[in-house]
């Protein structure tokens, strides 16, 4: 592994990357998600990341996506070592700001469809907290949290639910469009769509996929443990949670 300081590293590999949606929003979203997470973190995901950590305490979390770093400090209270991944230096750079003097976390700017900076077995928890919509294939994501989590390690996935989508759907088809999506289509369609996005503030671009796609790819290699559909009206999925350990 590199050598990691309290400090934003470059990859030469991502300089060739086009620009990233999150660098041009990253002011936006530092101001609506802050310190503490916006109401959807405090109500829908953050306690499903808490309830998934459990009262243990951890060697290495991984935060992968961690943007904004909201969450870094937290997890130091569970581990030794915090590492937050992230490609967009605009937004590693608020982290860096936020964690400022604390010795127990580390950033490291790092594209998720690659292979991640970290050793083979090295890590206790992975968080991908609201960032595998954002990968174009999950593929080798789910080959690297099987290398890099030691036995018994646990993967924890925070996602906008895909039945979000498809509600969005039914309206559409019902006539009465959903303005935050900017297109909708089939459920089982998986490929890259805009939303309207970041408190309407920003046009988002993400990938939909069907539920059994982030099922199935991380299953190949981790046991699913456990399954949440976290809502804010009480009838329709907002937030999908799930937690997968890896056995050998
Ligand atoms: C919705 S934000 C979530 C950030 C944070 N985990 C949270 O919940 O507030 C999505 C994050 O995924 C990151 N991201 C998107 N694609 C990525 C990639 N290929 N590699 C690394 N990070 C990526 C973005 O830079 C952004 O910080």
């Amino acid at each position: 592994m590199k050598s990691i300081s309290n400090q934003v590293l470059t990859s030469a590999l991502l300089t060739n990357m086009v620009k990233n949606q999150w660098d041009r929003y990253a002011y936006i979203y530092e101001r609506g998600i802050g310190q503490g997470g916006d109401t959807l973190h405090d109500n829908l995901i953050d306690p499903l990341i808490f309830k998934y950590l459990g009262n243990k305490k951890y060697q290495t979390i991984v935060d992968a996506g961690c943007g904004n770093g909201y969450l870094l400090k937290r997890l130091s209270g569970l581990a030794d070592l915090v590492i937050g991944l992230d490609y967009s230096i605009k937004l590693l750079e608020t982290a860096k700001r936020k964690i400022s003097g604390n010795r127990k976390i580390k950033l490291i700017q790092t594209d998720l469809t690659k292979q991640l900076p970290l050793e083979k077995a090295s890590v206790d928890v992975i968080i991908a907290n609201m960032s595998l919509q954002y990968l174009p294939s999950l593929k080798v994501f789910a080959e690297e949290c099987q290398r890099t989590l030691k036995k018994n390690g646990l993967l924890i996935v925070t996602v906008d639910h895909p039945g979000h989508f498809l509600f969005s759907r039914a309206q559409e088809l019902a006539g009465k469009k959903d303005p935050h999506f900017i297109e909708a289509d089939s459920y089982f369609s998986e490929r890259k769509f805009k939303k309207n996005s970041l408190w309407g503030q920003a046009v988002l671009e993400y990938y939909h996929r069907p539920l059994k796609s982030y099922l199935n790819v991380f299953s190949r290699y981790l046991r699913l443990i456990e399954v949440d559909e976290n809502s804010q009206d009480g009838e329709t999925p907002r937030i999908l949670g799930l937690l997968f350990e890896k056995n050998g």
